[in-house]
């Protein structure tokens, strides 16, 4: 992550095209602003593009405008979005979903800095800083023949990837208590921040959907809360569940629950930091009866 933003603040001073790619909601979109707030450009417009949303023939007509009577229905000229980001920012998010046509003329505006307007003939030049995000792994689907190669090196100039919050735990703890003082000031509240239980729950916790899915979380937990600190209890239950669908069937019975007594007590063990005392306690066991099933069943705590 360090190297995230520093990467982001030595390519912001260059017009060079950049490629942020990373899991859904791992911060593409809030980098790509940090690039152009950064930037010589940042008081020039930074125009959003999601080129997944929509299908080509419009993406087309958003992206390079049309002139009048290009197709039916077009009464006036309109100026596309690169026109509007001229001087400025485009950011083309989830471009590994555009069409090879779209790639084609997205490849021209790269090279040229130039294209024309749908139903037009004139060149039009402009001066554009791209930046494009995927959450799609660009070198699978460039090898599989589906995105352009030429296109793929024309973005890549420099390439700035966000790691998935599972691949950064250690951010976890400082993430959640940053959203719990935004959030919980947001919605008029005091906290004292979190149990310990609760923030490692958080952090062994596999999220999916990255940062966005912690800030979501967050703001359940504070929701839900009536005490002054967000307890284990006040989290989403995806996070607290314990997922027990790797047990396969067609295994005896007892084979199967000793397997998810050994992965219940595990993760009890994680969320108490190791804490035999503390596990015990939120097992509702003696200390001495969890030493014994942690030897009984091979745990190695
Ligand atoms: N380093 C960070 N610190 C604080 N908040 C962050 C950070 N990174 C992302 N966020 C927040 O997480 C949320 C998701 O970020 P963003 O929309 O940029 O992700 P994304 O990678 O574009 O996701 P998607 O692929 O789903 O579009 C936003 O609310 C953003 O403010
Ligand atoms: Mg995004």
């Amino acid at each position: 992550m360090k190297k995230a933003l520093d990467d982001c603040q030595k390519v912001a001073g260059s017009k060079a095209t950049t490629l942020i790619t990373g899991e859904s909601g791992t911060g593409k979109e809030l980098f790509a602003r940090l690039i152009h707030d950064l930037s010589p450009r940042k008081d020039k417009p930074m125009v959003v593009v999601n080129c997944g949303a929509l299908p080509e023939t419009l993406l087309e007509r958003e992206l390079f405008g049309h002139e009048k009577g290009a197709f039916t229905g077009a009464d006036d000229q309109k100026l596309g979005l690169f026109e509007a980001a001229d001087s400025g920012t485009i950011f083309l998010d989830e471009i590994g979903e555009t069409s090879q046509a779209m790639q084609v003329k997205l490849l021209r505006v790269l090279q040229e800095g130039a294209f024309t307007r749908v139903g037009g003939q004139k060149t039009i030049n402009i001066d554009v800083r791209v930046v494009a995000a995927t959450n799609k792994d660009l070198d699978k689907i460039v090898h599989k023949g589906e995105f352009r190669k030429d296109l793929y090196y024309r973005l890549n100039v420099v390439h700035i990837n966000l790691p998935s919050l599972r691949d950064r735990r250690e951010d976890i703890t400082l993430l959640a208590e940053s959203f719990l003082r935004r959030i919980a000031r947001d919605l008029n509240r005091l906290f004292k921040g979190f149990t310990p239980e609760a923030i490692n729950a958080l952090k062994i916790y596999s999220w999916p959907g990255n940062i966005r899915q912690l800030e979501n979380a967050v703001e359940r937990a504070i929701i839900m809360s009536d005490s002054d600190r967000i307890r284990l209890e006040d989290l989403p239950p995806e996070i607290t569940e314990i997922k027990t669908n790797d047990i396969q069937i067609g295994r005896s019975l007892k084979d199967a629950q000793e397997h998810f007594k050994k992965n219940f007590i595990l993760q009890s063990l994680s969320l108490c930091g190791g804490n035999k005392t503390k596990t015990a306690k939120i097992l509702d066991i003696q200390r001495t009866y969890l030493s014994r099933l942690i030897k009984e069943l091979n745990i190695e705590a």
